[in-house]
């Protein structure tokens, strides 16, 4: 008699893992999922095991929300997918009104993907396209913090700095610039984290004095850099940024992939510091961790830089599932939650009470207390 192989086992021969060794899955066993509710995700025979990662980051409001499941079975009964090049449909356009109103409208054009590094790879582009159309041909470069992460994709790569990721790919990835991080965790006895990010500022600005005529952007992960170790900075350090950037006629890329959304306390991690970007990338919880979907916006000023006769002055990129009609859904029902719910107003509270709840962990050998901040981070 044949046994059936497990579905671990079946999964292990069929599905190649993302960022794993899969050899230690012969020691490690996969989680098998069936259903997920609320925080929880649920094997087949019923043990529940707390989604403490928000399944990569994505999830805002749980497992299988009532409201975002009733808003994606009404749009799958209407409209399942349009490609976006030539054709339109509402719930792109109400998700785009609705992004741009949430900035002031200082970022007012939405352009869409699926993954987080689609939208890096996006911006990237569009910054040295957006150069090249306005007569500077020269501003390729890019510069990144050290510690970044922006995606797994090779453009991406090239403005990441996690050796474990990118060594391997080495020759394939096109030179760039990191400058240090401010990440506050490198304040000296008696700095407070606003000391460190001034001093990072500084580095920055000697670099943009020599580079910025090769320069097209900056790109960082405003507040926290989440990959390297949840490395939070001074807002200080992003209003110095925006500063130094437009000095030196330099793009400001804010990759919110991670940070937006709320998970810094404000709508957008930017806003912590009263500024805005050149473009802003967002994915993961924009779609309450439904579905995928990435975006970039970016100012009118970007906007009309590609905007010609010329059709290679356009920006001629596109992925096939672009603006989908239920990811753009799941969206704006997320957007949704977040006003009926008051969600960002009773943020302060669940920090306090998440702080409390975590104090005494505070004693612990590992666990390092960090410095002050010089000013409302936003947490
Ligand atoms: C800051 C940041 N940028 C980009 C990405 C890449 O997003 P994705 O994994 O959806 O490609 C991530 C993913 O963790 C991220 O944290």
């Amino acid at each position: 008699m044949t046994t059936r192989p497990s579905l671990l086992d079946r999964s292990r021969q069929s599905v190649w893992h993302p960022c794993t060794q899969m050899k230690q899955h012969e020691e490690l066993p996969l989680l098998p999922i069936a259903r997920g509710e609320g925080p929880w995700l649920i094997d087949a025979d019923g043990k529940r095991y707390l989604d403490a990662i928000s399944s990569w980051w994505v999830n805002l409001f749980g497992h299988c929300h009532p409201y975002i499941n009733q808003r994606l079975r009404e749009q799958l009964d209407k409209l399942e997918h349009v490609m976006l090049a030539g054709f339109t449909h509402e719930p792109v356009v109400q998700l785009s009104e609705a992004l741009s109103a949430l900035t002031g409208h200082a970022l007012g054009h939405a352009f869409y993907a699926s993954d987080g590094a689609s939208a890096t790879e996006i911006a990237l582009k569009m910054s040295v396209h957006a150069w090249r159309n306005q007569g500077q041909p020269a501003k390729t470069g890019f510069l990144s913090l050290a510690g970044s992460y922006h995606g797994e994709t090779i453009g991406a790569l090239a403005v990441t700095d996690i050796p474990l990721f990118r060594d391997a790919y080495a020759p394939l990835i096109r030179a760039g610039a990191c400058v240090p991080s401010p990440d506050a965790r490198q304040a000296q006895p008696g700095e407070t984290a606003r000391d460190v990010a001034l001093r990072a500022a500084q580095a920055l600005e000697a670099w943009l004095a020599e580079h910025h005529a090769k320069t097209a952007a900056l790109i960082l992960e405003p507040l926290v850099q989440c990959a390297t170790g949840m490395a939070m900075h001074d807002p200080e350090y992003l209003r110095r940024a925006r500063a130094l950037c437009d000095q030196y006629q330099v793009h400001l890329i804010a990759d919110e992939i991670a940070v937006g959304c709320g998970r810094t306390g404000r709508f957008f991690a930017c806003e912590a510091a009263g500024i805005w970007p050149d473009f802003l990338c967002l994915s993961k919880g924009i779609s309450g961790g439904y579905l995928p979907l990435s975006l970039v916006l970016s100012t009118d000023a970007i906007y009309q830089a590609f905007y010609a006769d010329d059709l290679s002055r356009g920006f001629l990129h596109s992925h096939s599932y672009t603006g989908n009609p239920l990811a753009c859904t799941a969206a704006l029902a997320t957007l949704e939650l977040f006003r009926t719910e008051h969600v960002l107003e009773s943020l302060p509270q669940r920090a306090s009470w998440l702080a409390q709840a975590a104090e005494p962990l505070a004693a612990h050998p590992a666990v390092q207390a960090p410095p002050a901040t010089g000013d409302d981070p936003g947490f």
